[in-house]
């Protein structure tokens, strides 16, 4: 039988992630909004280009959670996105009441989904449907360290003349400005970047990282980035759908790995048929694992926002 995704919020992080889910053969792609007919007309458009470029599932457009229902992955990015001047945590009341709201609905219709969270403040918002659905914890994963990561790879990618998949480099903690890219660990195919630039070079791609949303915010004006935070998405739900063991940087509950317990951040886990299978977790320098302790300081300022 054919897999089921379920991509809940219809807009541009919603319909591009619909569009790479289809288009990557991950099975059945349902697209659900509350707006009526924005989930029918996009997902009708991109059931089309299938004569032109084909791909083996349906791709239905809803309002109604009960067709979301026995999903095998959940996708939430129902919500607001930033505007100029917009900082993630300003979206935060109203988007806690939507994706509380999707994650109750999604998890009463497929109690045995993994719930990928995209919707921003990511940190709290994973946390939201973490709480809100009852899931396990290895079920509840938010996205945002695929996407910043990937940022960071291109930006190194580009400064020292490489193609961007042979950079390995991970970016961990709060998906705001403070998140953490380790400059330690990056490698061109395992040499390290530290050899290859300048540590003024290094500063400069860690703060245009970090600033990575904003940077595409202030650019569309109307909007945020889209196209990758979308892609993101799906890579992780293609790991889990293939049992892969893909590693990847995830907002993952934290059990006291790093030292940190009770909140979600990013760290890098190992994602499988049934979610987050492991936590890699290793040793950090003093200076990182004091930017973990920060990022956690801001998250649970977040998680107390959210009344849960
Ligand atoms: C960004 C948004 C998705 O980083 O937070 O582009």
């Amino acid at each position: 039988m054919r897999k089921k995704i379920t991509i809940i919020g219809a807009g541009n992080v919603g319909a591009t992630a619909a569009h790479w889910a289809a288009s990557r053969g991950l099975g059945d792609v349902y697209l659900l909004d509350v707006v009526e007919g924005v989930p029918q007309g996009k997902a009708l458009d991109l059931s089309q280009s299938g004569p032109i470029d084909p791909f083996p599932g349906l791709v239905v457009g809803t309002n109604d959670y009960a067709d979301s229902a026995h999903s095998d992955i959940i996708i939430i990015c129902a919500g607001l996105a930033r505007k100029p001047g917009m900082s993630r945590d300003d979206l935060l009341a109203k988007n806690v009441a939507i994706v509380k709201s999707c994650a109750e609905q999604a998890a009463h219709y497929s109690p045995q989904a993994v719930l990928i969270v995209v919707t921003n403040p990511i940190d709290a918002m994973v946390y939201t449907g973490f709480k809100v659905s009852g899931f396990p914890r290895e079920r509840v994963i938010g996205m945002a360290g695929v996407l910043d990561s990937a940022r960071y790879r291109t930006f190194l990618a580009q400064a020292i003349g490489v193609a961007p998949r042979d950079v390995n480099a991970l970016v961990m903690g709060i998906h705001g400005d403070n998140m953490i890219p380790l400059v330690r660990l990056a490698n061109v195919a395992g040499v390290p970047v530290t050899d290859l630039l300048s540590g003024d070079e290094l500063a400069a791609i860690v703060k245009r990282t970090q600033t990575g949303g904003a940077e595409i915010v202030n650019h569309l004006k109307t909007g945020s980035a889209f196209y990758t935070p979308g892609l993101a998405a799906v890579e992780m739900a293609e790991a889990v759908l293939t049992d892969s063991k893909r590693v990847m940087p995830c907002a993952a509950y934290l059990d006291g790995e790093f030292g940190i317990s009770g909140c979600f951040l990013g760290v890098p886990v190992v994602i499988g048929s049934k979610g987050i299978e492991r936590i890699l977790e290793f040793k950090l320098s003093a200076d990182e694992q004091a930017a973990m302790q920060e990022s956690e300081t801001a998250v649970r300022l977040q998680m107390a926002a959210t009344g849960l």
